[in-house]
C-alpha cells in the first residue's frame, strides 16, 4: 500500500525522505510527494507518478529546505492518480500538513460536517479531511487535536503529521495501519515499514493501535488516546533489507497469501452498514437491479475463475442468468447483449488489454459495464461505467492470491445484494450468510498456518509429470485456479476438469500414481464426487481431497484429505483455494523455481 517517511533532525530532510520513500517503492505506488518545513512555511511538493519525478521536480531534495518534513508515496483509494489527490494534504491555511497510509470509512460524513462549518476540499481523498478536521479542532494544542480526531475517524489510519505552530515538533499516530520510529544519528525518524529506516537506525519502535508519538529532534514521547503518556521499549531488527521489503517473508507470493485475511475484510467491512450491503459505488437503483436480465462476466486468468465461480452463486442465489467469458474470446465473437444484460468485467491491474478492449466493446454495444478492479484509476476503473474496487492493495507477485480472495468477496457481496433485492434472499439468509462472511479471515488465517502439512505433501510431488485436479460446480471452478496456480509456477503440466466429464476422454491419462486433486465442498454432489474419486483411484491415482470438515466419509476413498472449516456453500471458494495455492508455491520452490517471477508470464498483459 501506501509508504510514509518522516523526519526531524540536524540533516537535510527532503534527501532522507527521498531516500525512505524508494526503498518503499516495492510496495506499488502511483505518485508521490514531500512536506518540508522551511523556518517560515510548510512547502509542499507532490506529483502523479515514479519517485523520479518528485526526486526532478526538488533537484534530490534541493528546492525542498528544512530539517523536519514528511514524505508519502500513494497507492490511490479515494479519488484516481494525480497531483491533487497525491499526500501530503494541508489544511485550509496550510499551517497543517498529513501524509496517511489506510482508509478513513466515514470520511463522506466528516467532509459534509465540514463543509456545513465552511470547510472547502481541494482533492478527492480522505486524507484532506483528516488535515481539515484537524484544523477544525486545534487550539493550539496538537496532541489534543490529535486525540479528538481519533475519537471521530472510522477504519484505518498511520499518520505523520506536522503543525506549523510546532516547527520543532514531528507527530505520528496509529490505527490498523503499521508504522515505526526510530532514533537516528542525527534526529529522529518514522516511516510506515522497516525499510524505509534500516539505514539509519536499528532499534524502532512498535507504534501499536491508537498510540501517538510526539517527535523533536532529540526526544520521543509516547501517549495514548487519552493523552497520558506510555512506556514503550524498542526492538532491534537483524533483517536485511531484502527481507525487509517482503516483511520477513521468503516470496512476495507467500507474503500476499498471507495478506488474504485482510484484502478479504477490507473489501467487504466498507459494505456491511447495519447488517446490509451497501455498495454505493455500484450506482443502481433497487429498480435497476431488479431489472436486470442477465449477467455477462468477462475476465482474464484467475479473475476469470473468479467470474466462474461467481456464475453458481448469482444463478444459485438470486436467479439471474449468468454467462462467462474469456476476454479474448468475448471481442471478437459478436456477442449478443440484450437490453437488461450487465456485464462485468473483472481485473486486479485494470489494464489487461483484452479485458479493456472486452469493455470498450461492450459499451460500444449500449451494455451497462461494471468494473471490478484493484487498481485505483486504471483504464478499466475509468471506463466502466461504475467500479467496485476490490481492496487487496499492490499485489506483486506475478501468481495472483490476495487480489483473486477479494475479488471472490466483491461478488459474493454483489450476489447477496442482487439476491436480497430481488426477493431471493430475506433478512435471516442475509443476517446468516453476513456472518459466514465476518468468519472468513478468521478461517483462511487457519488454514495457511497449517502451511507445513501441505508443504510436506508438496515435496512428494516436485518430479510429478503431470497433476489432474476435479470438481463439480462452485469446486470446477477452484479446481480451475488451483490447477492455474500449480502449472503457471511449478511448470508441471495439470489440468483441471469438470468430474463428470472424466470419462469423456481425461480418464486415459491416469496411471499408476497421478496425482488427482479432488475438491468436494457441495454436500448435494458428495456422492457423486466420491464416485469420480473411485474411478480415478481403480486406474492407479493417488487423490488429495479437500472437503469440508465433517465429510470424514472421504477418508474411506481418498488417500490424503485436507479439511476447510465450514462456511455457507457459495463461500467455500475463498477456504478450499488456500491449500492449493499453498501447494502450487511449495511444489515451486521446492523445485527451484522462480516463484515471484515465473519464465514468460507477466503481472499485467498490456498487449494482445
Ligand atoms: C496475468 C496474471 C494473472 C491474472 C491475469 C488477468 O495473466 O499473471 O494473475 O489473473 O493476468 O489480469 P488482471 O490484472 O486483468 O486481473
Amino acid at each position: 500500500m501506501c509508504g510514509i517517511v518522516g523526519y526531524i533532525g540536524d540533516e537535510q530532510a527532503a534527501p532522507i525522505l527521498l531516500d525512505g520513500l524508494s526503498r518503499l517503492e516495492y510496495r506499488g505506488y502511483d505518485s508521490a510527494g514531500m512536506a518540508v518545513y522551511d523556518g517560515q512555511k510548510i512547502n509542499v511538493v507532490k506529483s502523479k507518478g515514479r519517485l523520479k519525478i518528485l526526486n526532478e521536480l526538488t533537484h534530490g531534495g534541493e528546492t525542498l529546505p528544512g530539517m523536519l518534513g514528511i514524505g508519502h508515496t500513494r497507492w490511490a483509494t479515494h479519488g484516481e492518480p494525480s497531483d491533487t489527490n497525491a499526500h501530503p494534504h494541508y489544511n485550509s491555511d496550510e499551517s497543517i500538513v498529513v501524509v496517511h497510509n489506510g482508509i478513513i470509512e466515514n470520511y463522506l460524513k466528516l467532509k459534509k460536517k465540514l463543509e456545513a462549518h465552511g470547510y472547502e476540499f481541494r482533492s478527492e481523498t480522505d486524507t484532506e479531511v483528516i488535515a481539515q478536521l484537524l484544523d477544525f479542532y486545534y487550539k493550539g494544542n496538537p496532541l489534543q487535536a490529535i486525540t479528538k480526531i481519533m475519537h471521530r475517524m472510522e477504519g484505518s489510519y498511520a499518520l505523520g503529521i506536522i503543525f506549523k505552530d510546532h516547527p520543532d515538533e514531528l507527530y505520528a499516530v496509529r490505527k490498523d495501519s503499521p508504522l515505526i520510529v526510530g532514533h537516528a544519528k542525527t534526529g529522529n525518524i518514522i516511516a510506515s515499514d522497516v525499510p524505509a529506516i534500516l539505514r539509519y537506525t536499528r532499534d524502532v519502535y512498535f507504534i501499536e493501535n491508537e498510540e501517538i508519538v510526539r517527535m523533536t529532534k532529540d526526544t520521543m514521547e509516547f501517549f495514548n488516546v487519552d493523552e497520558e503518556p506510555i512506556e514503550k521499549t524498542s526492538t532491534r531488527i537483524e533483517w536485511d533489507v531484502n527481507a525487509a521489503e517482503k516483511g520477513g517473508y521468503e516470496h512476495f507470493m507467500l507474503k500476499e497469501m498471507y495478506e488474504q485475511p485482510k484484502a478479504i475484510t477490507d473489501t467487504f467491512s466498507p459494505r456491511i452498514k447495519d447488517g446490509k450491503i451497501v455498495i454505493e459505488e455500484l450506482g443502481m437503483t433497487d429498480e435497476e437491479i431488479r431489472a436486470i436480465k442477465k449477467i455477462m462476466i468477462v475476465a482474464c486468468g484467475s479473475a476469470y475463475h473468479t467470474g466462474m465461480t461467481s456464475k453458481y452463486i448469482y444463478e444459485g442465489l438470486a436467479r439471474i442468468p449468468v454467462e462467462v467469458d474469456l476476454a479474448s474470446e468475448f471481442r471478437y465473437r459478436n456477442p449478443i447483449l440484450e437490453e437488461g444484460t450487465l456485464v462485468i468485467i473483472i481485473s486486479q491491474s485494470g489494464e489487461t488489454a483484452d479485458s479493456l478492449a472486452a469493455l470498450r466493446e461492450a459499451k460500444k454495444r449500449g451494455a451497462r459495464v461494471l468494473g471490478i478492479v484493484n487498481v485505483v484509476g486504471s483504464s478499466i476503473a475509468r471506463e466502466a461505467d461504475n467500479v467496485m474496487y476490490t481492496w487487496a492493495g499492490p499485489e506483486i507477485a506475478v501468481a495472483t492470491t490476495k487480489a483473486y480472495s477479494a475479488q471472490l468477496i466483491a461478488q459474493y457481496l454483489l450476489a447477496m445484494k442482487f439476491a436480497y433485492v430481488r426477493g431471493k434472499l430475506d433478512d435471516a439468509g442475509l443476517a446468516s450468510m453476513l456472518d459466514d462472511l465476518r468468519e472468513l479471515p478468521s478461517q483462511v488465517e487457519m488454514l495457511l498456518n497449517n502451511k507445513e502439512k501441505i508443504q510436506k505433501f508438496a515435496n512428494r510431488y516436485l518430479a510429478a509429470r503431470e497433476v489432474f485436479f476435479i470438481g463439480r460446480g462452485i469446486d470446477y471452478a477452484i479446481s480451475m485456479e488451483g490447477s492455474l496456480k500449480l502449472k503457471e509456477i511449478s511448470y508441471i503440466h495439470s489440468e483441471a476438469y469438470a468430474a463428470g466429464e472424466l470419462k469423456h476422454g481425461t480418464i486415459s491419462l491416469i496411471e499408476d500414481g497421478t496425482l488427482v486433486t479432488a475438491v468436494l465442498t457441495q454436500p448435494d454432489l458428495y456422492k457423486k464426487m466420491i464416485s469420480n474419486i473411485v474411478e480415478v483411484k481403480t486406474r492407479g491415482a493417488f487423490v488429495l481431497a479437500v472437503t469440508n470438515t465433517g465429510n470424514t466419509e472421504v477418508e474411506k476413498t481418498a488417500d490424503y484429505v485436507i479439511y476447510i472449516p465450514e462456511t455457507n456453500r457459495y463461500f467455500t471458494n475463498s477456504l478450499a483455494i488456500i491449500p492449493l495455492q499453498l501447494f502450487g508455491y511449495y511444489v515451486s520452490i521446492g523445485k527451484g523455481c522462480d516463484v515471484d517471477k515465473p519464465r514468460n508470464l507477466a503481472k499485467s498483459v498490456t498487449v494482445e
